[in-house]
């Protein structure tokens, strides 16, 4: 570890924070703009670090997803403060934190910050890859995938998306999803059989690229279905968080010209395995939400 580089102290994150916050985030190159940090200090806490000019050097963010779990993210260093145990300070008040609240963590890890969380007792679970579009291309036609309907979200449907997305994620995140419907309408789209809703997708608008997820889908016809629809109409550049273990969605996205950009690990901590159910769980909502 390096030698301190002067007194630092801890805080809450708020409003006041959000553009030493965007500095955090965009010095290590991440997609999240204002409107995510704004949404994530709503939904959640945040904890910082300043030093004594006022400057954020550290963050941390939890977001409580019902009475079981929390998801930690937006663990950011400034690049001048790196590696004077920062993150691991941030990491410890906040699962110090949750253990008061009774909530197991839950994290996606970058490479830097699984070095980091392993050594504060966090396991591996399962692993995700995001996948980037730099322009658009011409997709498959998703009419062709028989019995299935596609169209937009509508108010009505939010029953029926819910109880698809509880066994799935593991909690029900309903303010999660309903500010996600509300960041990026247009990518909004439930598919269905019959009448029944046998999958969903949300966006969102990012600093870099527009992000498609949540995509929770009983299958992998339904969850093509949905991307390519999506592809036709939210402009890229786009980035999709894809589930390892859906290798056919995977060999189907490098088809549409999407390449992989950097890995991701789930951690727990508190808990034997990861929430939820990661088979009908295609793309995920993006590391900072679960
Ligand atoms: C990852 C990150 C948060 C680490 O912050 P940090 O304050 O430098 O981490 P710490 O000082 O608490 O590191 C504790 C230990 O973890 C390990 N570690 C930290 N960063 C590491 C890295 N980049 N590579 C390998 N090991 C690392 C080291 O063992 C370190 O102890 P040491 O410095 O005594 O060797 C920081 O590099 C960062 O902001 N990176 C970009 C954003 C990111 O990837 N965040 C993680 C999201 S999951």
């Amino acid at each position: 570890m390096n030698s301190d580089t002067g007194a630092v102290h801890e805080h809450e994150l708020g409003e006041q924070h959000v553009a030493g916050a965007m500095m955090l985030s965009r010095a290590a190159n991440w997609n999240q703009n204002e409107a995510d940090w704004r949404m994530m200090l709503r939904l959640g806490r945040g904890f910082g670090l300043s030093a004594v000019d006022g400057s954020l050097v550290a963050s941390i963010v939890v977001l409580p997803y019902g009475n079981a779990f929390a998801w930690m993210s937006m663990v950011l260093v400034s690049p001048q403060h790196r590696r004077h145990g920062y993150a691991s300070r941030m990491l410890r008040r906040a699962l110090a934190y949750l253990q008061s609240l009774g909530l197991a963590a839950v994290l996606d890890a970058t490479p830097a910050g699984h070095e980091v969380y392993v050594q504060e007792g966090l396991r591996d679970t399962w692993s995700f890859q995001r996948y980037s579009l730099p322009e658009a291309r011409p997709v498959s036609d998703w009419q062709n995938v028989s019995g299935l309907n596609l169209r937009c979200l509508a108010e009505a449907d939010w029953p029926q998306i819910l109880a698809l997305d509880l066994p799935a994620f593991g909690a029900s995140r309903e303010p999660l999803l309903r500010a996600l419907a509300a960041r990026l309408p247009e990518a909004g789209l439930v598919a269905e059989r019959g009448d029944k809703i046998c999958g969903y997708l949300l966006g969102r608008d990012g600093r870099e690229a527009r992000q498609l997820g949540p995509l929770v889908a009983a299958d992998l016809p339904a969850a093509q279905a949905l991307l390519s629809h999506a592809l036709a109409c939210v402009p890229a550049p786009l980035y999709i968080d894809i589930v390892d273990r859906h290798s056919s969605l995977r060999s189907w996205a490098l088809m549409q010209g999407f390449s992989v950009q950097r890995p991701f690990t789930r951690m727990v901590h508190g808990a034997e395995r990861a929430p939820g159910n990661c088979e009908s769980v295609m793309l995920v909502a993006g590391p900072e939400l679960g």
